[in-house]
């Protein structure tokens, strides 16, 4: 599809449309549907050298960070809000971790609807925190973790005028799907073997949503074992018991009582798949590894994938020769504290050549 610029001239050049245009037949929308979007989706799927040679498996990372808002939000946000404002909703509601909320604060905003967005207080990011006020949501800030503002979202969506946007809300997962849809896209095949961290856990139920609807119309012949990660302080479904008060570094995915984990399990289960919890130190680990190794800036929390292949490779119970890929879900400028934390005395020079050179080591 060509793009009409401002002067009603048409330019040559393809731009993707936002998963709703792309994908439109696999999702639930007519031609009454407004369409908001950011153009979200159509996220590069990169090849992991080192990650492939260290774990012994062809690796491809799905760079979600990449999405207009810096998360793989924005794929479920795009439909949940497109069909708020086809019921006419004028405000939108969320509790998150932090992406959740910048997604919906973003989208609502384009769609003249005002968003309302609840996180824990002092537990979210500085980068997903400014998005929510640059965005102009009415921010709240609750004293209890992720659960609680959940229960909060719901109840007032429940007595009182304005949708729920969390991923409770079926569009969210319907959106979120297609990037399930994109990976086989690529590869023409789907993965042996898909990774992801997992929080409240839509994410998970998405992909395998997605995968199977594929095989279902015949686009693909496999399903890739699904595999999550939680953190091992807020790793509910691994303990198979609510943790009441989630602790781990990985803010976005501090959940103690996941939404759907129900269908997280059935995933798993329905995969061969498996659901297992990284600690904060493997996670920080892997974070630093895939930024410095692979080129890809990601938040603490998206290295939870990674951080458990490897710790599946020194268990020795990951696979050899699998073509695996690691969804990596937010962008790691969200979150820079955990490299300004470590990074050493800053290297402060004059306007001198010669420093310079010596400085750098050149000679
Ligand atoms: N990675 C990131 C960066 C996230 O923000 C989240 C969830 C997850 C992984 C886990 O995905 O919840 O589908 O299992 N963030 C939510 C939020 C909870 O409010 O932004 P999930």
């Amino acid at each position: 599809m060509s793009i009409t610029n401002l002067f009603g001239k048409k330019s040559g050049a393809h731009q993707w449309q936002g998963v709703i245009n792309e994908y439109r037949k696999w999702l639930p929308v007519t031609e009454q549907t407004p369409v908001i979007t950011l153009r979200e989706g159509g996220t590069p799927l990169v090849h992991a050298e080192y990650f492939s040679k260290l774990l012994g498996n062809e690796v491809w990372l799905k760079v979600e960070g990449v999405n207009p808002t810096g998360s793989f939000k924005d794929r479920g946000m795009t439909m949940a809000i497109s069909k708020a404002a086809e019921d006419g909703a004028k405000a939108v509601i969320c509790a998150s971790t932090g992406n959740t909320s910048a997604s919906a604060a973003a989208y609502a905003t384009k769609a003249g609807m005002k968003p309302v967005v609840l996180v824990p207080q002092g537990k979210i990011a500085m980068g997903k925190l400014a998005q929510a006020i640059a965005h102009g949501a009415v921010l709240l800030q609750v004293k209890g973790n992720f659960d609680d503002c959940l229960t909060l979202a719901k109840e007032l969506s429940e007595n009182y005028p304005v949708s729920l946007v969390n991923s409770v809300n079926p569009f969210r997962i319907e959106g979120q799907k297609t990037a399930a849809f994109e990976v086989v896209d690529m590869l023409k095949t789907a993965p042996d073997i898909h990774v992801m961290p997992v929080g409240n856990a839509g994410n998970i139920t998405a992909y395998w949503k997605g995968y199977q609807e594929y095989k279902a119309a015949g686009m693909v012949r496999n399903l890739p074992m699904m595999w999550g990660f939680q953190a091992a302080g807020a790793a509910p479904i691994v303990k198979n018991k609510i943790v009441k008060n989630p602790e781990t570094i990985a803010t976005a995915i501090r959940i103690g009582n996941p939404a759907s984990w129900d269908q997280a399990v059935a995933a798993q289960v329905g995969s061969k798949g498996l659901i297992d919890s990284v600690t904060d130190k493997e996670i920080l680990s892997a974070y630093r590894l895939v930024a410095a190794k692979e080129g890809v800036f990601i938040e603490p929390s998206s290295a939870a994938g990674l951080a458990g292949l490897i710790k599946k490779k020194e268990q020795r119970k990951l696979p050899k020769g699998q073509v695996i890929v690691v969804t990596v879900t937010g962008n790691g400028l969200k979150d820079v504290q955990w490299v300004l934390n470590s990074a050493g005395k800053p290297i402060v020079i004059p306007v001198d050549l010669k420093r310079a050179a010596k400085v750098i080591g050149l000679k």
